[in-house]
């Protein structure tokens, strides 16, 4: 369960996969919502599509802050593994920075979706079946400047830094493997030994 020098532990490994399968799911689902909540102006069908995809949406992008928050407190718990050798300054200054913008992100971006909804104040907010999930901020006029447009907004530029981000942590990943042919990517691998 503890990570180790050379290794994630189970644990850490599982905060990891369940986070990022998560996204792989909302991201579509939230670009599809979107899409059928401006289409069910001019058909109703769409309306219960947009529904059923906001309920996906709200409580999966609700549940997430669960792992998020579970994973960090267990970071600052846990040792990590070490940095594998042969790595100059500019490369681990790289990375860390990275991850710190993946976690920065991984807060900014469900908390942005729920403060749009909270101050809008008009649509709900689901969880599962419910749709009485509280906001996080007062309602506030349309115009206003910390208004719907500020937190929608918010939301979907921190989704586009996102995935700039998300693209340089992957090929960051691939190139240990393939080109560093270090255990980075093994020892966060599911299953897999260092
Ligand atoms: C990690 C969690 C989340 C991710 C990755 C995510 C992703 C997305 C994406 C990709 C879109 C489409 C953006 C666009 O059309 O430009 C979107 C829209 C939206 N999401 Fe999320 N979302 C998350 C969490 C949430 C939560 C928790 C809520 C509210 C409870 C929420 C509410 C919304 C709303 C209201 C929109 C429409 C914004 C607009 O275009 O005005 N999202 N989300
Ligand atoms: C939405 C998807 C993802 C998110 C949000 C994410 C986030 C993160 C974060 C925050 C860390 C830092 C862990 C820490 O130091 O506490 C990390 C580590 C890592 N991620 Fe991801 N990740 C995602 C997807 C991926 C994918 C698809 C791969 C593989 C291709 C990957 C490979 C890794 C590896 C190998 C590490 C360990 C780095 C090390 O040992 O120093 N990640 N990830």
């Amino acid at each position: 369960m503890n990570n180790t020098s050379t290794q994630w532990g189970w644990l850490a490994k599982s905060f990891h996969w369940v986070t990022a399968l998560m996204i792989a799911v909302i991201v579509p689902v939230g670009y599809v919502m979107t899409s059928t909540y401006e289409l069910q102006v001019t058909n109703q069908q769409m309306l219960a599509v947009n529904i059923a995809l906001s309920k996906i949406h709200h409580t999966l992008g609700l549940l997430i802050l669960i792992p998020v928050v579970l994973r960090l407190g267990w970071r600052l718990k846990q040792t990590t593994p070490d940095d594998p050798p042969g790595l100059v300054a500019y490369q681990r200054v790289l990375a860390k920075l990275n991850h710190v913008f993946l976690y920065v992100l991984l807060l900014l971006v469900p908390l942005s979706g729920w403060a749009a909804l909270s101050v809008f104040g008009e649509l709900p907010i689901y969880f599962f079946w419910m749709e009485g999930v509280p906001g996080i901020l007062p309602k506030l006029p349309l115009g206003h400047t910390f208004g719907y447009s500020f937190f929608g907004r918010m939301h979907a530029y921190a989704i586009y830094v996102g995935g700039v981000v998300l693209a340089l942590h992957i090929i960051a990943a691939l190139w240990h493997h393939a080109v560093k042919k270090d255990s980075v990517l093994r020892r966060m691998w599911p299953l897999a030994q260092p």
